[in-house]
């Protein structure tokens, strides 16, 4: 009888000695790491290193040794994230040519593995957007085109083929990748305010790459790919259209009138 009651007990003991022995190293393990360290000091990894000599020799003459910026040259790339610099360096943004230009889409500067090792090193620097998971055929095409209309046509034309941004240029999607659509979204490149998660979700991140993928489809009777909206009438394309247009036109307006300057209007929603 009592060897019965004993058992357990005499089982139980080392199992719990063993339990808080590993749960003693699983605390040492994690509280035991370094501090993630703020001071952007990045740690050498295969990566980094081949990352830091290409940042040293093409960027920091704008963004600085460090990363931390240069005042009249080029802004800290400290909290820009990996997000950023991987769709400035896939759509051949960056290195800029000269400063005080509006950085352009162009060819990529870099091999693939130049520029992963670039954003990775960029993205060891601090905490920044990572780069969003865009999946078009998780979207929904007709959200896609109101979230758009709404968020993007006034400067990028309903159409997706580009427009007047005050104090500089639109550039037309046609060769916007999913993931660059969801890149800008978080990013906000140059003139272009960001959007976090609260104001597009990544659902809805995935449904405006599913609609500006259509606007890329060649154009047919319908103008810009109507066909493939099925059933999105025709005539509300065409208002919708006609009032972002009328909102530009307004805000063109409002800007000349009130002479805030462009930076603050491109800033505020960030
Ligand atoms: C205030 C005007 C404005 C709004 C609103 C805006 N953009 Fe932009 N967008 C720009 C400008 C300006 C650029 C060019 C940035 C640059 O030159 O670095 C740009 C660039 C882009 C690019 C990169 C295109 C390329 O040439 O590689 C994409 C993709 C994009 N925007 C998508 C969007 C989406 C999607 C929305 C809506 C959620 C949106 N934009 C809202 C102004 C705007
Ligand atoms: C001639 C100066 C110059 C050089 C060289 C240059 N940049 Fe830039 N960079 C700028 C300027 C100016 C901006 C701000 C432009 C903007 O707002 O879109 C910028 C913006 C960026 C951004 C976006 C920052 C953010 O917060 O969104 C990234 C990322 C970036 N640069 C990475 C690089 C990398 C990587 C290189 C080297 C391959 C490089 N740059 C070379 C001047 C430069």
């Amino acid at each position: 009888m009592p060897s019965r009651t004993r058992r357990p007990g005499r089982v139980r003991r080392p199992l719990m000695l063993g339990a808080a022995v590993l749960l003693a190293g699983f605390a040492i393990a994690v509280w035991g790491q370094p501090p993630h360290d703020s001071t952007g000091a990045v740690a050498a990894t295969p990566e980094s290193t081949e990352g830091r000599a290409l940042f040293e020799e093409s960027c920091s003459s704008c963004h600085g040794f460090d990363g931390k910026g240069i005042k009249g040259q080029g802004p800290s790339l400290i909290h820009a994230g990996e997000a950023a610099a991987d769709f400035y360096l896939r759509t051949g943004r960056m290195p800029l040519g000269q400063v005080g230009d509006e950085p352009l889409r162009g060819e990529p500067r870099y091999s693939n593995s130049q520029i992963e090792a670039l954003v990775h090193y960029v993205g060891l620097l601090g905490d920044g957007p990572t780069i969003p998971n865009v999946d078009p055929s998780q979207g929904d095409v007709a959200e896609g085109m109101e979230l758009f209309r709404d968020s993007c046509a006034g400067c990028h034309a309903i159409s997706g083929k580009g427009g007047v941004a005050i104090g500089g240029y639109a550039p037309p999607l046609g060769e916007s990748t999913p993931t660059e659509v969801g890149e800008a979204i978080r990013v906000g490149p140059y003139l272009m305010p960001r959007f976090n998660e609260e104001l597009i979700s990544p659902k809805q991140v995935n449904s405006i790459a599913a609609y500006v993928k259509l606007t890329q489809e060649p154009e047919d009777a319908g103008g810009f790919g109507i066909g493939h909206i099925g059933p999105v009438p025709e005539g509300l394309v065409a208002w919708l259209a006609a009032i972002a247009a009328l909102l530009l036109i307004a805000r063109v307006i409002g800007e000349r009138l009130g002479g805030s300057r462009a930076d603050d209007e491109a800033e505020e929603p960030r």
